[in-house]
């Protein structure tokens, strides 16, 4: 990687990079056709170069019903015409490489799309070639479940009483073979059947091979830790009103999941593009609802399976995302209130990954992707005098903590959430649409207002509406007239919220997003790769941390998650050391050290020797609750 850091076996490339997703139907439309396209990703690619980007991840363009928009697959070798051709994809990835950056491309592979031909195959007969490629499997005599969801399978005998992430069964009926295929995730996305080792070797060479073959530098993988399910198919327990039921627990993290990544590991790290060039792929991992141990599994260098995931634990916060088990409107943010989310429990989520990467594996750095609300109200507070100020200080501690950087597409400009009034038809996505009707079906108008609420809150459409380049038409993101956008822009690029009123504004958020990330590599070994102590675990206002390098230079991060003044919790050996020197801070300018915090201010200080070891050692004895990593943790980790 560029600016100054030093490739090794323990310090590979990716561990330094800055990553920034891009989410193309949304990011830049260059035919004036209403969504965005790979023509219009490399019109952009100056500006992610300028911004401090040195991966970008490309979510799907490949060839897609767009049920699900881009992943449902049905040709993992070819591109959907909607966002352009081969050529262009290929002209992509040569673009980025001639800017010294490196492209991840989304690999899906847990399902395809029920288009692909390998499904519309499998779904044939019980006998051809490519009968168990999907999970297919016989309803059980007299277990009849009403599913208000599809209609056709309504009374039909199903195979478990598992209920899909976007809700209704996991189960669909195929006429032809009278039996049921599974689906995770929608009816037009059917599991593939991982067991098989034909289908894997054909998937690794389809999805896999081909693309790096392309020259890029490594994979998103989607759902990661769903490719191996438990396939004696129980019922779960009952847990929910009604007859579907959350079953997460058996089909996350399955029995065969380390074995099935170890030897896709294997094939790609045999792949004669990547023996020539020596280069070590980067593999980001998709991973929900996984203890700490596990997760250390998938990611610890000896295991050989990734090289860090998404820990969800921070954008599941309170519960959001498992609508089969919370309601989205019932599901709190910090701005709330309510004790189901507290800054205590953000802080346990940001603390597990600290701890992973001080136990000697890696993680991720991300708060917003394609699937995710916008983090400023979900974190901090959407509240107009304050909004900025937060954008700030998510982004101060977005760029302090260790692990790989990743920022979502638009959060350099502080991007908001959909439109209040937003209802059902300005929805895009399938789950949201699904969500609403459940609602109304089960319990009326009120539910059904409910559901519209919890969707404005948490939907994915809320990281969907397109990235706001200017105030002009569409937001400068589309030349198509104005309404004609596949989903609506968000008003707000008028007041600021746009790429062009922010760079010729010097205290804008994408300047400070621009300053933070050049400090961020600027003390690489502080910021990405530093030890990590919290000095305030139980308050229930501040978040206040250490970062320390290996030679010693230490940095106090001292962050206010709250509408009033708060005092900075750090040892007075430490904010009276004259070796403590300001870095940077929301507020424009450096407040006297003595000075508390104010309303949603962040700081940074540097502590430069020679006192660092005295403060080290006060910093040791100081009292807090910090959920340091546990020794008993670390011994029993089985790799
Ligand atoms: C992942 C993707 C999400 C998609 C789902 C099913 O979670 O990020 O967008 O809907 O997988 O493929």
């Amino acid at each position: 990687m560029t600016n100054g850091s030093s490739c090794s076996p323990s310090r590979p490339w990716w561990k330094d990079a800055v990553c920034y997703q891009v989410w193309p139907m949304s990011f830049k439309d260059s035919d004036a056709d209403g969504h965005g396209d790979i023509q219009g990703i490399i019109s952009k690619l100056d500006y992610l170069k300028d911004l401090g980007a040195d991966v970008v991840w490309v979510s799907p363009t490949y060839k897609s019903p767009m049920k699900d928009f881009g992943y449902d697959i049905s040709d993992w070798s070819d591109i959907n015409p909607a966002f352009g051709t081969m050529e262009d994809m290929l002209q992509l990835i040569e673009e980025v490489h001639k800017r010294d950056m490196r492209i991840l491309l989304d690999l899906v592979i847990t399902h395809t799309s029920d288009q692909h031909p390998w499904f519309l195959e499998s779904r044939t007969s019980r006998d051809n070639p490519k009968a168990d490629w999907y999970m297919w499997e016989n309803g059980r005599p007299g277990h009849h479940i009403y599913n208000t969801r599809t209609g056709v399978d309504d009374k039909v005998e199903q195979p478990t009483n598992w209920r899909a992430c976007f809700g209704g069964s996991a189960w669909y009926y195929g006429e032809e073979r009278d039996q049921h295929f599974l689906h995770l995730f929608l009816k037009e996305e059917p599991d593939l059947n991982w067991e098989n080792p034909v289908t894997r070797k054909a998937i690794y060479e389809a999805a896999i091979g081909f693309w790096l073959d392309k020259g890029i530098d490594g994979f998103r993988i989607d759902t990661v830790n769903r490719l191996s399910k438990d396939i004696t198919w129980q019922d779960v327990p009952t847990k929910l009103v009604g007859p579907l039921q959350s079953a997460t627990h058996v089909y996350i993290n399955g029995p065969r999941s380390h074995e099935f990544l170890k030897e896709m590991r294997v094939y790609m790290d045999n792949h004669p593009r990547v023996q020539e060039s020596g280069q070590e792929l980067m593999l980001v991992g998709e991973l929900p609802k996984t203890p700490m141990d596990d997760v250390m599994r998938y990611v610890h260098p000896d295991s050989r399976e990734l090289s860090m995931v998404f820990d969800f634990d921070v954008v599941d916060l309170a519960g959001h995302d498992s609508p089969d088990e919370v309601k989205a409107h019932e599901t709190k943010n910090l701005c709330d209130g309510d004790p189901s989310y507290t800054l205590l429990l953000f802080k346990e989520t940001i603390i597990k990954v600290q701890n992973l990467i001080a136990a000697g594996g890696w993680g991720t750095v991300f708060m917003e992707n394609h699937d995710q609300c916008r983090s400023i109200a979900r974190y901090a507070t959407p509240e107009p005098q304050y909004y900025q100020k937060a954008a700030k200080l998510l982004c101060l501690m977005q760029t302090t903590l260790s692990g790989t950087e990743f920022i979502y597409q638009g959060q350099e400009i502080g991007m908001l959430d959909m439109p209040l009034h937003w209802d059902y038809d300005d929805f895009r996505d399938p789950g949201a649409k699904l969500y609403i009707d459940e609602e109304f079906q089960s319990g009326g108008p009120e539910a059904r207002e409910n559901a519209r609420i919890g969707n404005l809150k948490f939907g994915r459409d809320n990281g969907r509406t397109p990235v706001q380049w200017s105030s002009g038409k569409n937001a400068g993101f589309s030349d198509a007239d104005e309404g004609k956008c596949w989903i609506g822009v968000n008003d707000n690029c008028e007041a600021g919220v746009n790429v062009e009123d922010q760079q010729v504004d010097p205290d804008s958020i994408w300047h400070f997003w621009k300053r933070q990330v050049a400090f961020r590599k600027e003390y690489r070994e502080v910021f990405m790769h530093g030890s990590f102590q919290c000095l305030d675990f139980d308050n229930m206002k501040t978040f206040t941390y250490v970062k320390t390098a290996a030679d010693g230079l230490t940095a106090l991060v001292c962050l206010n998650f709250s509408d009033e003044v708060q005092p900075i919790t750090a040892p007075d050996e430490v904010l009276k050391s004259r070796s403590l020197e300001f870095l940077t801070g929301n507020l424009g300018q450096s407040l006297g050290r003595e000075q508390p915090l104010a309303a949603w201010e962040g700081r940074v200080y540097l502590l430069k020797a020679p006192l660092h070891k005295a403060i080290e050692e006060r910093l040791r004895r100081f009292p807090t609750d910090v959920h340091l990593l546990d020794e008993a943790f670390s011994k029993s980790l089985s790799i």
